[in-house]
């Protein structure tokens, strides 16, 4: 058995980096996992992986900021599935760089509707979806919901809403007497296409500052965040909700 076994679960971004190591990771773990993106190639070949390696996955078209697409997804997987028990709102755009002094309004804007918009829409959905049977939501915020960094203004302030929408909804929840847990994950500095994005904006001098601000001078992988999120939709963690996992080689440590 494994620690996910028998569970159904969506996936958001889960063509690439953090998405895609949480996908294969649960699916390796028992569940039939959806994972959803913009990037058709790469999606549909992560899913055959998962297929290839014995796993249950299938891949699906999906903007997170489209409130129709969310409905469309969460109903093909309730009517293929019959049921959804794990979502994973890992779907983000990176964008640091920026002093706040030049930032565009469609820079923030774009920031704010994939990375806080499309977590809105998947825990509204979710909860709709999860309301009768239960379920886990796992939002991915950062290190950087937590602390500020320079020239990050729209991205620090989006993963900050997520880290606090996740509270709110997970005390709803609670609330009204649903057996759905939120919680929020929170990666330090990962290595990932978002990351790489960034270091070949930034040239090698980036890749050098990133890995001289860890604690422990290198970036994490994937899979160390894809093993809190699995943590976080098990049974394991059934007392756990509101919460946030830091998952960041010590860098919130200072
Ligand atoms: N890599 C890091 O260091 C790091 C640190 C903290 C938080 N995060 C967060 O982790 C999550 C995953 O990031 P990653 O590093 O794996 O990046 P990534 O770029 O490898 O993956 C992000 C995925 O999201 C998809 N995506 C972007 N916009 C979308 C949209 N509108 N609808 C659907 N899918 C969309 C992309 O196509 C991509 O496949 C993001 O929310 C990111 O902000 C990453």
């Amino acid at each position: 058995m494994g620690r996910v076994s028998g569970k159904v679960a969506i996936v958001t971004g889960g063509a690439s980096g953090i998405g895609r190591a949480t996908s294969e990771l649960l699916a390796s773990e028992g569940a039939t996992v959806v994972l959803t993106d913009l990037q058709d190639g790469p999606g549909e070949d992560v899913a055959e992986g998962i297929r290839a390696a014995g796993g249950s996955a299938g891949y699906h078209h999906h903007d997170v900021t489209d409130e129709a697409a969310w409905e469309k997804v969460v109903a093909e997987v309730l009517s293929a599935h019959g049921q959804l028990d794990i979502l994973v709102n890992n779907a983000g755009v990176g964008g640091g760089g920026i002093p706040v002094d030049e930032m565009t309004m469609e820079h923030w804007r774009h920031t704010m509707s994939v990375n806080l918009d499309g977590v809105f829409l998947g825990v509204k959905h979710g909860v709709r979806a999860m309301a009768e049977a239960g379920g886990a939501i796992i939002n991915t915020s950062s290190i950087l919901g937590v602390v500020g960094l320079p020239n990050t203004a729209a991205y620090t302030a989006s993963k900050g809403g997520v880290r606090l929408l996740t509270k709110a909804v997970a005390m709803e929840c609670a609330a009204r007497g649903l057996n759905i847990r939120v919680c929020s994950v929170h990666p330090g500095f990962i290595d990932t296409p978002m990351v790489g994005g960034a270091i070949q904006k930034g040239g090698p001098e980036r890749r050098e500052a990133i890995l001289k601000s860890q604690p422990t001078g290198q970036m994490g992988e994937p899979k160390d965040i894809a093993e809190g999120i699995l943590y976080l939709a098990s049974d394991a963690a059934k007392f756990v909700s509101g919460s946030e996992l830091i998952i960041d080689g010590g860098y919130l440590a200072r």
